[in-house]
């Protein structure tokens, strides 16, 4: 899978880079690029915002800065790039991001993100350059680039090999194995802390005793 970010703030990326399941994916041959949305602006000085019309506090983000920066990049007509890939604009106004979108998104061999900043993108980049609007959550973030860590973070991991112990991405939260519930709670030593006891059946042995109980575990967070 290659990841492009387009940002205003492609630094912020190497860190992201550096966590070892990104390491992982990037060693499988995945790629994670962050692409300066200011690099290309046609605009002088670097421009890449206006204020709004009609009026109001902040900044927009220009559309023709984002299509000049697609284009640069993929080298086609950016409009006709939604039909041929999924690109991803972040904002607080879009659908929400969940486990099975990001099941979804790592089955993709490519995949844009597009960070607004300020008030965020000129709407006609949502409509025309972007194929999905996505949220992380229901708060408005400073810009888009954090929700793109998380999307990278929730995407990467899920790519085989890319976590040390495959089994932990199949039977965690949200995940089919769970029916798409929450994660059952886990322990490890000590076996009792401050009289508080690790429960009698993970000690047991009894594997599907166990399964049985992490199954009802994760049900009952369900219900809660
Ligand atoms: N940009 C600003 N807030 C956001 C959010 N909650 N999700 C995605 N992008 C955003």
């Amino acid at each position: 899978m290659r990841i492009d970010v387009f940002t205003l703030f492609p630094e912020w990326f190497a860190w992201v880079r550096e966590q070892r399941h990104v390491r992982n994916a990037e060693e499988l041959g995945h790629e994670l690029r962050a692409v300066d949305l200011r690099a290309t602006t046609p605009l002088p000085a670097g421009k890449v915002d206006d204020t709004p019309y009609g009026g109001g506090a902040g900044m927009v983000i220009r559309v023709d800065v984002v299509e000049a920066a697609l284009r640069a990049r993929y080298g086609t007509d950016p409009v006709e790039l939604p039909a041929e890939r999924r690109v991803i604009a972040l904002s607080a106004a879009g659908r929400r991001f969940d486990d099975a979108l990001a099941a979804e998104l790592a089955g993709e061999a490519e995949l844009t993100l597009l960070c607004g900043r300020y008030e965020g993108f000129d709407e006609r980049v949502h409509e025309h350059l972007a194929s999905d609007v996505v949220s992380i959550g229901p708060y408005v973030l400073s810009g888009g680039e954090l929700a793109a860590m998380v999307v990278c973070d929730a995407v990467l991991r899920k790519l085989p090999g890319a976590l040390g112990h495959a089994e932990s991405a199949l039977e965690e939260s949200f995940s089919p194995a769970l029916e798409g519930g929450p994660e059952y709670p886990h322990f490890t030593r000590p076996a009792r802390w401050r009289g508080h006891e690790v429960p009698e059946v993970l000690v047991s042995g009894d594997h599907a005793r166990i399964r049985g109980w992490r199954r009802e575990r994760s049900r009952e967070r369900r219900a809660d």
